[in-house]
């Protein structure tokens, strides 16, 4: 499908490889997307330096300087708004988002996190998942809501969780995943290709198909 490449803003706090994977895309002409800036709360963010290579433009709004979580919410909020993007995502952004926020970017606002939601929300999900004994562990994209790693979920990867594993090797195998479904999943919504029916994302007004492992590479396509 063609369509017009849409206005996105990226908010980052690190190593930025979920933006490197999207930006990757979008340069291969994979991803219909105009990524007209990058925002990170953390100024040493190695992910700053990704997108000014890329010729991407970037700000940091640091968190630490403000006293009020709803001003830098505000801030970001003027910051972003100046680009009208038809979509905001965030990728390893570390920071909690106020009602008001979420609110305002609600259907447009995308996240990845390292878990099959609702396993293992917050934070150190793969040694969680480890010590919880699960079989298989994975990703998730889902728009944001204000019920934290809550929201409805777009696209899932599922990896197998080997018995010599340890957060290192089981986050690499995760994130491998996570650079394959958080471009698609933006596609999909640029595309127009997702919609929402009773707090469940369908894709081209199918609900996502039930997920088993291939055997040969130990993932699963969303
Ligand atoms: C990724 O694993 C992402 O899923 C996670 O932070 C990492 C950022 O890596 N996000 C969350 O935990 C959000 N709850 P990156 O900076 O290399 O993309």
């Amino acid at each position: 499908m063609s369509v017009a490449p849409a206005p996105v803003v990226i908010l980052i706090s690190g190593r930025g490889s979920n933006l490197k994977a999207i930006v990757d895309e979008v340069r291969a002409g994979r991803l219909p997307a105009e990524i007209r800036l990058v925002i990170s709360n953390n100024p040493g963010a190695e992910g700053l330096r990704i997108a000014q290579a890329a010729g991407i433009r970037t700000r940091v709004i640091d968190h630490r300087e403000f006293s009020e979580r709803d001003e830098f919410d505000r801030a970001l909020m003027e910051a972003i708004d100046q680009e009208q993007p038809k979509l905001v995502v965030l990728a390893g952004f570390m920071r909690i988002l106020g009602d008001a926020f979420i609110r305002h970017y609600a259907g447009r606002l995308m996240n990845i996190h390292p878990s099959l939601l609702p396993a293992f929300k917050g934070l150190n999900t793969h040694s969680r998942a480890l010590a919880a004994g699960v079989s298989e562990h994975g990703t998730s994209v889902h728009l944001v809501t204000s019920d934290l790693d809550g929201g409805p979920v777009i696209a899932q990867a599922r990896v197998r969780v080997q018995p010599d594993d340890s957060p290192t090797t089981l986050s690499a195998r995760v994130l491998e995943q996570e650079h394959r479904i958080y471009p698609l999943a933006i596609r999909w919504f640029i595309e127009k290709r997702l919609t929402l029916l009773d707090g469940q994302i369908l894709l081209d007004g199918q609900r996502r198909p039930e997920q088993g492992f291939s055997t040969d590479n130990n993932t699963v396509c969303p």
